[in-house]
């Protein structure tokens, strides 16, 4: 993530991960085993008119910042750049550092940032659908940057793929990534149709369960009986976990909420996902501090902390209980680092 998702170096020096022992997680002060994000898959949303942290900029489009062992990328551009990388730099995400933008397609909402970005960030290689028009490679070949068109799937670099042109009035691909827990899909609109894409992506990585779906879905005016439908798809695909935003509709949200219960994954601006088996994570978005896990069990979680590593009581950290998400975020950051905490499994 880091895109700095974080050096919490200063913030908290000593806070790390570590062991599982009997479904329990006990996070543990070791600077040697500081949780990184170095290896390991995460997204990051940069723009979307969905705001999960506050004081960074909405607007109706979609950019997404993904991280993986080996590239950062951007995946769509947002409705404007200045919304985008004020995003970007809230977020501790250095614009320069991305290497490869990828265009779902080519609606202003999500590429209207393109011109700007690139006016700022240098040396990238824009992924763009075969069939859009000349007007955006025009846009890329004049601030001296490359673009590769794209038409069926394909792996662009190691665990990151595209699903390669979809759709028939509005083609749009979709990227999936191959992470230790699955593989993600991200979607800017879903114009193609959401089942489609995932379906695609089961085919590209076959014998992979699908862990998540996060993006635009394209339901703003799907009936109930088409959002059931679309749902019981997904549950017969196999997702296991779903963050609609930008253009899925509140309703479609609220179905998925319903159906999915600790698994939909409230996202929106500043939404950060790691993928990764490995531990506890902390990691801290703007000035929100979180922890973040691997489920280990299909139960809900609970976050406990003590002042003492050794002794002391441990009590449930501030915040709901159980905790029914996979990501809890400490309320109170200046006590972070003087506590212990560990994530228990109810
Ligand atoms: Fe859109």
């Amino acid at each position: 993530m880091k895109h700095r998702l974080i050096s919490l170096g200063s913030l908290v020096p000593f806070l790390a991960a570590a062991t599982l022992v009997s479904g329990v997680c006990a996070v543990q002060r070791d600077r040697s085993v500081l949780p990184t994000v170095e290896g390991t898959f995460s997204s990051t949303v940069a723009y979307d008119n969905y705001q999960l942290v506050e004081g960074l900029g909405t607007g109706w489009g979609y950019a997404c910042v993904i991280a993986t062992p080996d590239k950062k990328i951007l995946f769509d551009t947002g409705a404007d750049s200045p919304t985008l990388i004020s995003n970007m730099e809230g977020l501790d995400i250095e614009p320069d550092s991305m290497e490869i933008v990828v265009l779902s397609h080519a609606h202003l909402d999500h590429v209207g940032g393109l011109d700007g970005f690139l006016q700022r960030k240098g040396h990238v290689t824009v992924y763009i659908p075969s069939s859009f028009p000349n007007s955006v490679r025009d846009v890329i070949t004049a601030r001296g940057e490359e673009y590769e068109d794209v038409t069926d799937a394909t792996e662009i670099s190691a665990g990151f793929h595209t699903t390669g042109e979809m759709g028939g009035a509005i083609i749009e691909q979709s990227v999936v990534l191959d992470t230790p827990v699955g593989s993600v899909v991200i979607t800017g609109c879903a114009h193609p149709g959401i089942v489609s894409i995932v379906a695609r992506a089961k085919e590209m990585l076959p014998g992979k369960e699908v862990h998540f779906v996060m993006g635009g879905f394209h339901l703003l005016s799907a009936s109930d009986s088409q959002l059931t439908s679309i749902i019981g798809a997904f549950r017969d695909l196999g997702v296991q976990k779903v963050a609609p935003s930008h253009c899925s509709g509140d309703r479609c949200q609220q179905l998925f909420k319903e159906e999915y219960g600790i698994h939909y994954i409230e996202s929106g601006v500043g939404h950060t996902t790691i993928y990764s088996r490995t531990r506890p994570t902390l990691t801290r978005v703007g000035s929100t501090l979180s922890l973040s896990w691997e489920p280990f069990d299909t139960g809900a979680y609970a976050v406990q902390f003590r002042d003492d590593l050794l002794s002391g009581k441990w009590r449930n950290a501030p915040g709901t209980w159980p905790i029914t998400d996979t990501i809890w975020t400490e309320p109170d950051i200046s006590q972070v680092d003087k506590r212990y905490y560990r994530i228990v499994s109810r």
